[in-house]
């Protein structure tokens, strides 16, 4: 394990835009936090943060920086995340990188070799695995709650936020497969994936995955889109017995639990004059969840692990089982058929997409312009 600052732990934050600034904000309420650090070649990020947040250190980038850190967060848009992961391990620095871990399973594994072998903790933000609300799902499920498990459905849509170098599939699909594999205490055997790409020229903006679990013996449906007219963050579990939602965007009751069914009617043969099925209405109810922020918990969670050398429960092997599901779904999008998640096993190739119509090159879902090598190599 790396050595620890004895008077608080030195934090940088490598990227600290949209999501890296909100790391800034919760890093500052860590009672084990010394000093924490803005890193990003943009220096307007520091300086509308440095207003709020005075004692900031600022630096342009991770080299100028590392000497100062024991530890940092990884905010920048996915394709920097294997070579600035790898730097800052290589300086025996503890690492959180944000979701997708990295763009290819190879990517992910060569991450988490590299922690294991420098000592250091690798872990990633996926934060919904920090929410009291997908406790609460994944405590239903293990009791049985909802009777047979017959499927569950994600909806993540909104229009935008589209991003510079990856699909909507890399971008938004990472949380509903870490929600779900969390959930469900498994992680798929494989994947179907349909995707297409409609106002961005050449990164698709709508998907729908479709995961099969082996244990439980269930299929999850999965819609990210970021071409919906409306704002949808939601999660469906239905069951033999009640079916439930998580609405993310829900001001209160952000769970529903629908006691409520339908069963197959009395076989009457040939009589079409009978209702085929019966339903069973019943309360709906909403259970209490504990009120905390999940990066919080996420951010106190990575600090501990440090100052502890427990392991994440986001884990490096836990951002590689959802990077495997992302390359298996964008290989099931571009082949048209279903993939075995065991096919990715090993250091295989990164499956490559020319696309010379538009002149760009896919690594999965990560566009790499005018055929140019991308950050880390194309193999
Ligand atoms: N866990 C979550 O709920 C969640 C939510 C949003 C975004 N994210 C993830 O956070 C990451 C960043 O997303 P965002 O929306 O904040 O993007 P953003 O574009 O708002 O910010 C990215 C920042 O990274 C900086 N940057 C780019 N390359 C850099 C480099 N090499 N070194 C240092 N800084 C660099 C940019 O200047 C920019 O300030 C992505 O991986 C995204 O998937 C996670």
């Amino acid at each position: 394990m790396a050595m620890t600052n004895v008077t608080g732990l030195r934090v940088g934050v490598v990227g600290c835009g949209y999501w890296g600034s909100k790391h800034i904000r919760v890093l500052h309420s860590l009672e084990s936090v010394g000093t924490i650090a803005v890193i990003d070649p943009n220096p307007d990020r520091a300086l509308q943060l440095s207003r709020n947040y005075p004692a900031l250190e600022a630096y342009k980038d991770l080299d100028e920086a590392i000497p100062h850190l024991d530890a940092v967060i990884i905010a920048t848009p996915p394709s920097t995340h294997k070579p600035l992961a790898l730097k800052a391990i290589a300086a025996g620095v503890h690492v959180m990188v944000e979701k997708p871990l990295a763009t290819t399973a190879a990517d992910a594994r060569e991450m988490i070799a590299a922690a294991e072998a420098a000592g250091v903790v690798l872990m990633v933000g996926h934060t919904f695995e920090y929410h009291s609300a997908v406790w609460q799902l994944r405590e239903m499920v293990q009791k049985k709650e909802l009777g047979d498990l017959y499927y569950l459905d994600t909806a993540r849509l909104n229009l935008g936020l589209y991003q510079h170098d990856c699909n909507v599939l890399f971008d938004l699909a990472p949380h509903d497969v870490s929600i779900l594999n969390y959930v469900l205490g498994a992680t798929p055997v494989s994947v179907q994936c349909w995707s297409s790409h409609h106002a961005n020229a050449k990164l698709e903006d709508v998907g729908y995955l479709r995961l099969h679990y082996k244990n439980p013996d269930v299929t999850a449906n999965v819609h990210v889109s970021w071409l919906d007219p409306c704002k949808v963050r939601r999660v469906t579990m239905v069951g033999s017995q009640k079916m439930v939602i998580f609405n993310d965007l829900a001001s209160e009751e952000r769970i529903k639990v629908h006691d409520k069914g339908v069963s197959q009617g009395p076989q009457l043969g040939d009589d079409l004059t009978q209702p085929p099925m019966s339903y069973r209405y019943g309360d709906v109810v909403s259970p209490h969840l504990v009120m905390n922020e999940p990066l919080m918990v996420e951010d106190e969670h990575f600090v501990d692990c440090i100052l502890t050398g427990l392991t994440p429960l986001t884990s490096g092997a836990n951002g590689l089982a959802v990077v495997e599901v992302l390359e298996a779904a964008q290989l099931s999008a571009t082949q048209g058929r279903e993939v075995l998640i065991e096919e990715l096993a090993g250091n295989g190739p990164a499956k490559v997409v020319l696309d010379k119509a538009n002149g760009v090159i896919h690594q999965n879902g990560v566009l790499h312009q005018n055929g140019s090598a991308p950050v880390g190599d194309l193999r």
